[in-house]
């Protein structure tokens, strides 16, 4: 078992290069098996999430060469083995669910399991299936998967989203670039990462459009072309980074940013009390005077990611004054406050909301990091807390952090990881 263990009270100085986006590599990643040709992908992370999904496409027939030195992945056509999606492999990642609508989309049929709930809530797929069905996809539930098929090929539909959904979004404009005539999609989530998925289709010749905000139209191709392409930067990564510039009170420049993407992002830190310096060519410096209390609410793109709530309630238990924070988005996505708690935070829960008091110094502790963003939050919480902090269960971490420990030690960081 791997831990953490962070000596806290460091200021933090120094630059780091933002890594290529996770949530934008996965479903470009489902979206080869759409492309019979030569697929390169560039700015791809080393993390494990992006692992799981190589070795799920693997499983489903793609020969993939990941060089994680270059950040480059080649996919190359083969003949697809099996059109499945296991458990054992949807399970540790919900995202696997994205191969459904590309399978659906280019064979007819799909088996994909249901992901299940984790940490953050029970992480439902019906906003999918209900959607995928509208497009003539006969959809059932069998010991836990997903088995949809397309007697003939899925026809075009008029499709409005009753919620917004990343995923939801994502699967439907994969499953409709084939689908020849028109098929409308309305209520669509609008995250960078979907628009660089719609960018790298149709770089590869499929014809995606938006009608407004948040409505596309898709007029289904034949095929869609091998290409060479660049994922954007992973925008929740450099909010991260820019938190740990705040909370240890320090001056950090993040390079290789997409600073559009990161509007809102930089709205919110700056009403926390941040400093943000834009520099030549995509990089930004974060640093502050004090870190102010304020109220803030989740909500999809472009309000204030979901992605960014544990780590700015870390920053916020050390404001001056009293903070809410409203997490509209998950269920249950507060699992790192009762950690912060046990370092000292000063934070009340009631229904989806937490009330934060800011405090003088948090205190390090043994912790244990539950969901990926908040095990980041532990993270930052114990580089500017007094003393040791001792991170466990460290692999939610690795999920979607590529480097984290030598991105922060280049920064003057006091962590390391250790096997216990
Ligand atoms: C994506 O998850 C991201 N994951 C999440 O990032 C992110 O938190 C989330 O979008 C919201 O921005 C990836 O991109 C791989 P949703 P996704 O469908 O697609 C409900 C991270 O930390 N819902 O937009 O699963 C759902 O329960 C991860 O990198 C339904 O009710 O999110 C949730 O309450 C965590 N029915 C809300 O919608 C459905 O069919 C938003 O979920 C689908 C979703």
């Amino acid at each position: 078992m791997k831990q953490l263990i962070i000596q806290g009270g460091k200021k933090l100085y120094g630059s780091i290069a933002i890594s290529g986006s996770k949530n934008a590599s996965l479903p470009i990643l489902a979206a080869s098996l759409l492309i019979d040709e030569i697929i390169i992908l560039r700015n791809i992370p080393n993390v494990k999430d992006i692992l799981t999904m190589k070795t799920l496409l693997e499983s489903i027939g793609k020969k993939i060469e990941f060089n994680i030195l270059k950040n480059e992945i080649k996919i190359y056509p083969t003949k697809i083995k099996k059109l499945e999606a296991l458990y054992s492999l949807v399970k540790t990642m919900r995202a696997g669910v994205l191969v459904l609508g590309p399978l659906i989309a280019k064979y007819n049929f799909a088996r994909v399991s249901l992901p299940g709930g984790c940490a953050i809530g029970s992480r439902p797929v019906d906003l999918h299936i209900e959607a995928l069905k509208k497009m003539g996809a006969k959809i059932k539930i069998e010991k836990g998967y997903i088995v949809a098929e397309a007697s003939k090929k899925l026809k075009p539909a008029k499709i409005k989203f009753s919620s917004i959904s990343v995923g939801a979004t994502e699967n439907l404009i994969m499953a409709a670039t084939l689908c020849k005539g028109k098929t409308i999609i309305q209520n669509i989530a609008i995250e960078p990462e979907i628009l660089d998925l719609i960018n790298f289709l149709n770089c590869s010749g499929a014809k995606i459009s938006f009608v407004s905000k948040r409505s596309i139209v898709i007029e289904g191709v034949d095929k869609l072309r091998g290409i060479n392409y660049s994922v954007i930067p992973d925008r929740i990564e450099a909010g991260t980074y820019a938190v740990a510039a705040l909370i240890t009170n320090g001056k950090i420049t993040l390079n290789k940013i997409n600073r559009e993407m990161m509007s809102n992002i930089f709205q919110i830190l700056k009403k926390a009390g941040a400093k943000i310096v834009f520099g030549k060519n995509n990089s930004v410096t974060i640093s502050r005077k004090i870190i102010k209390p304020t109220k803030i609410k989740t909500m999809p793109y472009p309000g204030f990611p979901t992605d960014m709530q544990a780590q700015l309630m870390s920053l916020l238990c050390l404001s001056k004054g009293s903070s809410l924070i409203k997490e509209e988005i998950f269920e249950n996505r507060f699992l790192h406050v009762s950690e912060l708690k046990r370092m000292g935070a000063n934070i009340k829960i009631t229904n989806q909301s937490a009330n934060i008091t800011g405090i003088v110094n948090l205190n390090g502790a043994e912790v244990m990091a539950t969901d990926l963003r908040a095990s980041v939050s532990l993270v930052l919480a114990g580089l500017a807390a007094k003393g040791t902090t001792i991170i466990n269960r460290i692999y939610h971490l690795e999920r979607g952090y590529e480097n984290l420990v030598s991105k922060l030690k280049q920064c003057g960081a006091k962590i390391v990881l250790k096997n216990v």
